[in-house]
């Protein structure tokens, strides 16, 4: 099974013709393609993928089930919505919004509990990767910000190759892919992101140890986005 995870981020390109295109060829079995929307675009995405393959999930929930705090969403009005995933813990959430790996935790403990399955993105700076110290940062990742036990996916995402068009090269790919599988002994799917495009989707995907991808900027683009998952078949 290969993941093709869109993350539109706060962007929202016209759903309907989106779907469409995604939805104009039968997508595999062995491939699961996954939208995950703002949250305002959740409710009109949940009527329009009802009929489709293609899953859903929200870019982020809280760690609490409800309570005082304005602006926030929780795990169950996620699954309310129809999610069966969400993202947690992205880069720009741990940058913008200063999550640590103990909030990320919890946050993918609460989208555990709702029956979600949370895609707890990991990765490095780029100072930290000139250091080297790239293995050193996403061991402590893993130990602190996933939950012990539980479905999960993780999403290796060099920071520095987010939204850069700096792709991350297929040995360093590969090598964080087998580190990461190696500590969590293979126990879950592991996702690469960072600058994943139509034109090196396939070489990616054909890596050992990438078992999907997590693709911002170019999921806005539907055509684009159907050669990404063409490419994962
Ligand atoms: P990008 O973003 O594909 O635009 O680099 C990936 C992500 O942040 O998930």
């Amino acid at each position: 099974m290969k993941y093709v995870v869109a993350n539109w981020k706060m962007h929202a390109p016209a759903l309907g013709e989106w779907v469409k295109t995604l939805t104009a060829q039968p997508i595999d079995d062995a491939v699961e393609l996954v939208l995950c929307p703002p949250f305002t675009t959740l409710g009109a995405a949940q009527v329009m993928l009802a009929s489709t393959a293609i899953g859903l999930g929200a870019q982020d929930c809280h760690a609490q089930l409800s309570g005082a705090h304005t602006g926030d969403i929780s795990a169950e009005m996620l699954k309310k919505a129809g999610c069966h995933y969400v993202i947690i813990g992205h880069s720009e959430r741990r940058e913008q919004h200063g999550e640590t790996n103990a909030q990320v935790r919890a946050k993918a403990q609460a989208a555990q509990a709702q029956g979600l399955i949370p895609i707890i993105c990991v990765g490095e700076s780029l100072e930290e990767r000139e250091m080297n110290a790239q293995e050193e940062i996403v061991s402590r990742q893993l130990t602190e910000s996933l939950p012990v036990t539980g479905d999960m996916i993780v999403a290796y995402e060099p920071v520095w190759a987010i939204g850069t068009g700096r792709c991350a090269s297929h040995e360093e790919i590969a090598a964080m892919h087998r580190f990461i599988k190696k500590k969590l002994d293979d126990s879950h799917p592991v996702l690469y992101g960072g600058s994943v495009k139509a034109g090196n989707a396939a070489d990616i995907l054909a890596l050992e140890g990438v078992d999907g991808v997590l693709v911002g900027s170019a999921s806005l683009n539907a055509d684009e986005l159907t050669q990404i998952v063409r490419a994962a078949h």
